[in-house]
Formats: structure tokens, C-alpha cells, sequence
């Protein structure tokens, strides 16, 4: 039986020999390649600066420790993501307020998050899942009125649009990750898209230990003594890493187009079968499509997962709801039932393969596989019928 790998990156022979160059060079940590990289994102996503840093989780923690948080601040978030989101939060030493999110599209869900908000509350996180862009829209202007800020979680999102605005284009920050499996890789990385000048500087300060010469500056200059301003992090992004980030943007495009097609059409390959239901791209987004995921019914879920793999399917869940997993119930024991969307949408998720080399004969495999898989459910499954109230049921 042929695997269907839950993912492959697309580095060319290109990207590797861009590689090849920084390693034949003297400088091999944060230079010109990572600099180069920080102008033609920003460019391409329409704001001012984008700052590097080692993986989307440094990008949200440097972003939030730049707003230099307290213990009694709140920051609004949704539990529908990975750790990574309320982790930074934690870190940055405030409290995490989660809400639920729109039962179709399992982003964060605007009203529920101007409920929410109190007079400790700082930042609203909202996070792009699977590629579709959260209504930052309204989310900006319910910021504006309540005078809170707006932090992105487009670690799956560098290129979606909402109603033409991208990501970090509304907001204090967008956070960005080029982990191993996202729409633009380099392994591990991450960047932040910001607007002001002032974070952006304080975040490359942020991500070297606040001193006053990052190390291009201290080692390709003439030496002069540097200082230690403040206590920071080491969180910077390699020119190893940046050179193949480098190569990869003037293929997004192109990516994106593939990915578009290949989720098209398992929504309209599952479009019929019982029990199985996609998350909606609302009208006026254009998805990232960083994953595809299927939401069938709960009590069928872990057994499609395992049945899946049998016939040689990767598989992933992305997904289940983080108030849900063991340290997060040990420190704040929010119940099951407290964010019923989320919890309904982390029970039912199975993530397919979906990356832009993956071949039509590939796609077939899937799509029979989840069919064969699906008919073998028991007939009293649920079914999980997403409407416009929201019930899964
Ligand atoms: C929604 C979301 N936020 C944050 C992260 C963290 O990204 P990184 O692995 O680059 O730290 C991920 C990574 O998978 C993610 O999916």
C-alpha cells in the first residue's frame, strides 16, 4: 500500500543551494539574508516592518512582553488552537481569558469577545485557523472602541486575505511561524508584522538579550564595546534559516493556488457523505488552506483516525480544545461544557494530508479512504451538521 505523508515541503534544489551560499559565507546567525527576508515579507504583506525571530511561540511572547504585561492583566484568546497561543500568554506572566468560537468556522468569535472584555483586560488574540482569517475586521473596531490591543495568531496565515486585508495590516502585531510543516518553512522560525516602529525595535532588542549591537553589528563592524540595556531573550532567526525563507516567498502564490484547488476539491468529494462536515471559508476570505481538516462525528472520531492510518493515510488533529488538555485542567479546571463550540470541534476534527506537490492520484487515495472509512460508521452516528445556530450534532 502507498503512504500518503501528512506532509512535504516544497524546498527546491534553489532554496538548498541559497543554503549552500550562507554556509560557504563567513556569517551564519542574523544578517543580511534574515534581513532581506523581513523586507520582502513585510512588502508583501503590506506593513511597515517584520522582525525575525525563532518560531511563531517567541514571536507571540516577544510581542507580548514588548506591551510589558502584568500579572493582572487579561488577554482574550480562543480555545480552539495550539498551546503555543495561551503558553505565550502565560509566559509573559498574564491571565488568559478563553472564549468560544463561531461554530463553522472555529475562529474566535467577535461578539463573544467584546462580552468579555473588562477593564484588565490588554490584548485580544485571535487566531487564523487553518488559513482563513478570523473577522479581524470587526475584531479591530471592537479593539478601537474598548481600547485594547489586537495581537494575530497567523502562524497558519501568511497568505490570507480578509475582504483584501492581510494579516498585521489591522492589528499591533501579527505573528507569523515558518515551522517545519507551514505554508512557508525553514524547519523552525517565525516573524512578527508590525506597524510600529517603535515594537519593532523594541523586538529586536527583545530577541537578543537588549543589547545595544545585534551581532551583524558587532562583528562585521569595527569593534566597539556593546551594553546590556535590559534583561531579553534569544529567540533570532538564522541566516541559514532566512536564506531558505528567501527563496519560498515568490512561490506562495503559486502554493496557495494548489492548495486552494486540492481543499476545493475534497469539500466537494465529501460534500455528500453523511456525517461529515468542512469548516466554511466565510465569503469575502481567501484561506491560506494551511490544513484541511474535517469535522465527522465525535464518537467515530478516533476510530477514523486509526482507520485512516491503516490504509496508509497521515493524519493529525488540529485541534482539541486546550482548556481540555491535562495542564491546563490541573491549573485552571474550566469544565467541559464551558466552551461548547471549541469542545465540539476539537472532538470531531481529523486533518488530512494537504501541501501543494501532493499529486491527484494522492488526493484519490485520501478521498477513498475517508469514504470507504465513513461508510463503515454506525448507522446511529451522529451527525455533525454545522448551521447557521451552530448545533454539531
Ligand atoms: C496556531 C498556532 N500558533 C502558534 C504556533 C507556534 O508556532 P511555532 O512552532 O513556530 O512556535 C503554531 C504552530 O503550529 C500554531 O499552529
Amino acid at each position: 500500500m502507498r503512504r500518503v505523508e501528512f506532509y512535504r515541503h516544497s524546498i527546491t534544489e534553489a532554496d538548498i543551494a541559497a543554503v549552500g551560499d550562507v554556509l560557504r559565507s563567513v556569517f551564519l546567525t542574523t544578517g543580511p539574508r534574515a534581513a532581506a527576508f523581513e523586507r520582502a515579507f513585510a512588502e508583501r504583506l503590506g506593513v511597515q516592518h517584520v522582525v525575525t525571530v525563532s518560531s511563531c511561540t517567541s514571536a507571540l511572547f516577544l510581542s507580548l512582553t514588548a506591551l510589558g504585561l502584568g500579572p493582572e492583566d487579561e488577554v482574550i484568546t480562543t480555545p480552539m488552537t495550539f498551546v503555543a497561543t495561551a503558553n505565550a500568554v502565560l509566559h509573559a506572566g498574564a491571565k488568559v481569558r478563553l472564549v468560544d468560537v463561531e461554530p463553522d468556522t472555529g475562529n474566535i468569535d467577535a461578539r463573544q469577545v467584546e462580552a468579555a472584555i473588562n477593564s484588565r483586560t490588554r490584548v485580544v488574540i485571535p487566531v487564523h485557523l487553518y488559513g482563513a482569517m478570523a473577522d479581524v475586521l470587526d475584531l479591530a473596531e471592537v479593539c478601537r472602541r474598548r481600547s485594547v490591543i489586537m495581537l494575530e495568531d497567523a502562524a497558519h496565515a501568511a497568505e490570507a486575505e480578509l475582504d483584501g486585508v492581510r494579516p498585521g495590516q489591522l492589528s499591533q502585531f501579527s505573528c507569523f511561524s515558518t515551522y517545519a510543516t507551514k505554508n512557508l518553512t525553514c524547519g523552525e522560525g517565525g516573524a512578527v508584522a508590525t506597524n510600529d516602529s517603535t515594537m519593532a525595535d523594541a523586538l529586536r532588542r527583545l530577541r537578543s538579550h537588549v543589547l545595544s549591537k545585534e551581532a551583524a553589528g558587532r562583528y562585521t563592524e569595527r569593534y566597539q564595546h556593546w551594553d546590556m540595556l535590559e534583561l531579553g531573550y534569544k529567540a533570532n532567526l538564522s541566516d541559514i534559516n532566512a536564506a531558505l525563507l528567501l527563496g519560498q516567498l515568490p512561490r506562495l502564490e503559486a502554493q496557495r493556488e494548489r492548495r486552494e484547488a486540492i481543499a476545493k476539491r475534497y469539500e466537494e468529494a465529501f460534500a455528500d457523505l453523511p456525517g461529515v462536515t468542512c469548516p466554511k471559508v466565510p465569503a469575502g476570505a481567501q484561506s491560506a488552506r494551511h490544513l484541511f481538516t474535517m469535522w465527522v462525528p465525535p464518537e467515530q472520531r478516533d476510530q477514523t483516525l486509526a482507520e485512516l492510518q491503516d490504509r496508509g493515510i497521515g493524519v493529525a488533529v488540529n485541534y482539541r480544545a486546550i482548556h481540555l488538555l491535562s495542564y491546563y485542567q490541573s491549573r485552571f479546571g474550566l469544565p467541559r461544557g464551558s466552551f461548547p463550540n471549541a469542545e465540539r470541534i476539537g472532538d470531531s476534527t481529523v486533518t488530512l494530508p494537504l501541501f501543494p506537490s501532493m499529486s491527484d492520484d494522492e488526493q484519490q487515495q485520501v478521498i477513498e479512504a475517508v469514504r470507504e472509512v465513513a461508510a463503515g460508521w454506525a448507522p446511529s452516528a451522529s451527525t455533525v451538521a454545522i448551521s447557521g445556530a451552530g448545533s454539531l450534532r
